[in-house]
C-alpha cells in the first residue's frame, strides 16, 4: 500500500512533557506492543531515565490509519470509510540549553515541529529558543498546551502567551494531556494536516543528510539519516561527500524504535544505514552520495550549524596511567555527541589530559557522568573556563582556551571574551530580587516583555563567564526556583580584561592564572593569593605568593617557614652555641629558598582545590 509521509519534532521546555507525549503517540500507533511500554520509552540511557531528561535525540517510525470521513460510503445500512495509510516519523528532542546542537540537527531532518507548552509553566525560555530554531528551519509549528489534567493547569492564560509568541488566535491552540491521552489522537491528525509532506526531489540524484550516528562493534559506524532524494539499500556503494571515505553499506532500516533491517530507504524516509566504516570516517552533518554518482558532482545538503562549544574544562584522568583508556572512551562519546571536541594537553602535576570543549555546563556534567558510567573511568575535571578572542600587537588574531595561554602584556592588543543574549522568565513579583542578582555582574539590560499580567521575559547582554559557574542556581534560589533562562551566543567582544597571574616563590604558576575584568582584579588576586596560603603545606623557606598583573603585584601572602628544632638537643647554658646553629640554620634557609626558587613542589590535589571554586 502506498503511504504519504509526515517528519516531525516535538520541541518543548524541560519538563513539558514531550517524551511522555511521545510515549501516548507509540500507543495509539501501536509501534510499541502495550507490554513492553514503559514510561519515557524514548529515553534510553539510564542517566536519562533518572534524571527524567533527554540528552539524546531518539527517532521513532510509527504508522497511522487516518479515516477520511469526506469519503464516507454508505452499503446498506453500515458505513464504510476510506483510509490513508501514514508514516509519521518522529525525533524526540531535547528541552534543555545545552542540547540546542542535538535540537538544530533534529530540525534540520524534518517538516514540522509540535511546539508543546505544560498548562501549569506557561512560556519558559527554552520553549521561546526552541520556538527561534524552528523558524528558522521554516518549519510548519503546531502550538499545543499540554498536562491539562492538572489541576492548577491554567489553559487560557497559557493559550494566550503562546498566541502572543506566535501572533496566532487563542482559539486556534490545541489542548492535551500526555498523561491521560486526552486530545492526543487529535493532535496526531494534526500532525498529519498541518505539516507538509516531504518534497521528493523526484529524478535527482541519492542524496542523505547525516543528523546523528552511533558506533555498532559489528556493523560499524551506524549513520542516522533522513534521504532527501534517490534511496539507498543493502551493498550499495557510498560515498561520504565531505570526508570522502568511501563504504558499502551492511544494513539499510528504521527506527521502530529499535532498529529493523528494511530492503530500501527512499526519498523522505528517516532511517539508518550501516555503514561498516571506522569512527573517523564518518561525520555528522556530512551528505551520503551513491559512489556511482559521484561523476553528477551531487552538492553537499545544507550544512549544519558547526557547533560553538563555549565552556572549556580539563579533563585527567585520575591515575596518569589511564591516559589512552580516557582518550578511546573520548573518540566513541564524540561519535554519539557531534558537539563534543577535544584535544590533548598536559600539566606538570596531573600528566596528560584533555583539553575539551562543551556547550554549556549542563553538558560538561552528563559527558562527565558519561565517562564515569559508561565507561568506567575516572577523572578529574577542572572549573570550567571560556574561551577568548586575542589581538596580538603584531597584527594576529590568536583564540585561547586558558588564561595561561595568554602571552604577556606587551604582546596583547586586547582581549574579547565571549557574550551572549540572557533571557530570564519569571513571575513579575520576583523582578526586584533578579534584578539585584544581575547588578552582581557585568549584565547590559537590553528589553522587558510581559507574557502576561503575573510573568515576563527579561532580556539581558551578559558576558558568558558571568553565568557558566553559579549563576543559574543563584536565579533558582532569589526566585524559589520560578524562574527558567536561556541564553545564545552573540560573539566576541573586546573588554578591559587582564590577565592575573599567581607567582609561588616569585616565579609564575601558569596553571593558576585566570582572566579577570579590571575592576575585580583586586579582589580576585586577594582571595586567590588568601586560598593558596591555606591549601599550600609549608616548607623550610617562608615561601611568597603573589597575584600580579603583568609586573605589578596586587596581592601578596607569606607562608612562614617551618621552623626545626635545630637546638633542642643541647641542654643547658651554652648560648653561643645555640646562636652558631641557628645562624647555620639561617644560611641553610636561604641556600634552599634560593634553590626552591621554582623547586617548590605543589601537591597535585592543591591545584584540584584552586580550580574548583
Ligand atoms: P525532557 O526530556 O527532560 O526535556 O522532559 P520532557 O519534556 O520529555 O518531559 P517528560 O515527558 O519527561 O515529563 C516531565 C514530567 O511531567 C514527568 O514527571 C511526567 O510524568 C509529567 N507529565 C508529562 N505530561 C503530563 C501530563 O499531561 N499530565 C501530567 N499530570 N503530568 C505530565
Amino acid at each position: 500500500m502506498a503511504y504519504q509521509i509526515r517528519n516531525f519534532v516535538i520541541i518543548a521546555h524541560i519538563d513539558h512533557g514531550k517524551s511522555t507525549l511521545a510515549d501516548r503517540f507509540l500507543e495509539i500507533t501501536k509501534t510499541i506492543e502495550s507490554r513492553k511500554m514503559r514510561e519515557q520509552v524514548l529515553d534510553r540511557m539510564d542517566l536519562e531515565r533518572e534524571r527524567g531528561i533527554t540528552i539524546k535525540m531518539q527517532p521513532v517510525r510509527m504508522m497511522y490509519k487516518l479515516k477520511i470521513q469526506s469519503e464516507k460510503l454508505k452499503v446498506g445500512s453500515s458505513e464504510i470509510f476510506n483510509f490513508k495509510l501514514f508514516t509519521l516519523n518522529l525525533i524526540d528532542t531535547p528541552g534543555h540549553v545545552d542540547f540546542n546542537y542535538e535540537v538544530s540537527r533534529a530540525l534540520a531532518a524534518v517538516e514540522g515541529a509540535i511546539l508543546l507548552v505544560d498548562a501549569t509553566q506557561g512560556v519558559q525560555a527554552q520553549t521561546i529558543a526552541n520556538l527561534h530554531l524552528a523558524q528558522k528551519e521554516k518549519l510548519a509549528i503546531i502550538p499545543v498546551i499540554n498536562k491539562i489534567d492538572l489541576p492548577n493547569a491554567d489553559r487560557e492564560a497559557v493559550a494566550k502567551e503562546v498566541a502572543t509568541l506566535l501572533k496566532i488566535s487563542p482559539d486556534e491552540m490545541l489542548a492535551v494531556s500526555g498523561k491521560t491521552g486526552a486530545g492526543v489522537v487529535e493532535l496526531l491528525e494534526a500532525v498529519i494536516t498541518k505539516v507538509p509532506p516531504p518534497d521528493l526531489h523526484l529524478g535527482e540524484p541519492t542524496r542523505a543528510l547525516i543528523f546523528d550516528s552511533q558506533f555498532d562493534a559489528y556493523k560499524g559506524v551506524i549513520a542516522h539519516i533522513r534521504v532527501v532524494s534517490g534511496s539507498l539499500k543493502g551493498s550499495d556503494k557510498i560515498r561520504m561527500l565531505g570526508a570522502g571515505t568511501i563504504g558499502e553499506i551492511v544494513e539499510v532500516g528504521r527506527f521502530n524504535p529499535d532498529r529493523e533491517e528494511t530492503a530500501s530507504l527512499g526519498a523522505g524516509e528517516i532511517g539508518y544505514v550501516a555503514t561498516g566504516l571506522k569512527e573517523a570516517g564518518v561525520r555528522v552533518g556530512d551528505t551520503i552520495i551513491l559512489e556511482r554518482e559521484f561523476g553528477l558532482g551531487p552538492r553537499p545538503l545544507a550544512e549544519y550549524l558547526e557547533p560553538t562549544p563555549v565552556v572549556f574544562a580539563s579533563l585527567y584522568p585520575a591515575s596518569a596511567d589511564n591516559f589512552p583508556q580516557l582518550k578511546d572512551s573520548l573518540d566513541k562519546l564524540k561519535l554519539n555527541d557531534a558537539a563534543l571536541s577535544y584535544e590533548m594537553e598536559a600539566s606538570e602535576a596531573l600528566g596528560r589530559g584533555f583539553r575539551v570543549g562543551f556547550l554549556g555546563m549542563l553538558h560538561l556534567e552528563i559527558i562527565s557522568e558519561r565517562l564515569r558510567r559508561e565507561f568506567g573511568r575516572e577523572i578529574i575535571v577542572s572549573t570550567p573556563s571560556v574561551s577568548y578572542r586575542l589581538q596580538l600587537r603584531s597584527g594576529a588574531t590568536l583564540m585561547v582556551y586558558a588564561a595561561a595561554d595568554i602571552p604577556d602584556e606587551g604582546e596583547v592588543l586586547s582581549i574579547a571574551e565571549p557574550w551572549v543574549r540572557l533571557e530570564i522568565i519569571a513571575p513579575s513579583e520576583h523582578l526586584g530580587r533578579i534584578l539585584k542578582l544581575l547588578e552582581t555582574t557585568r549584565a547590559r539590560y537590553i528589553d522587558t516583555t510581559y507574557l502576561s499580567a503575573l510573568r515576563l521575559l527579561l532580556v539581558y547582554r551578559i558576558p558568558l563567564k558571568e553565568i557558566i559557574v553559579d549563576f543559574y542556581d543563584r536565579l533558582k534560589s532569589v526566585t524559589s526556583g520560578y524562574a527558567s533562562m536561556g541564553y545564545e551566543f552573540y560573539g566576541y567582544e573586546t573588554g578591559e580584561l587582564v590577565r592575573l597571574d599567581v607567582l609561588i616563590a616569585e616565579r609564575r604558576e601558569r596553571a593558576f592564572s585566570t582572566v579577570v575584568h579590571v575592576s575585580e582584579a583586586y579582589n580576585e588576586g586577594r582571595r586567590i593569593v588568601a586560598r593558596l596560603k591555606e591549601l599550600l603545606p609549608a616548607q623550610v623557606f617562608a615561601l611568597s605568593l603573589q597575584a600580579a598583573i603583568g609586573g605589578r603585584v596586587l596581592a601578596r601572602e607569606t607562608i612562614p617557614a617551618l621552623r626545626k628544632n635545630v637546638t633542642g638537643h643541647l641542654y643547658g647554658g651554652d648560648r653561643t652555641r645555640k646562636m652558631k646553629l641557628w645562624q647555620k640554620q639561617k644560611k641553610g634557609k636561604k641556600r634552599l629558598a634560593a634553590l626552591g626558587r621554582g623547586a617548590v613542589e605543589i601537591p597535585p590535589d592543591v591545584f584540584l582545590k584552586m580550580l574548583k571554586r
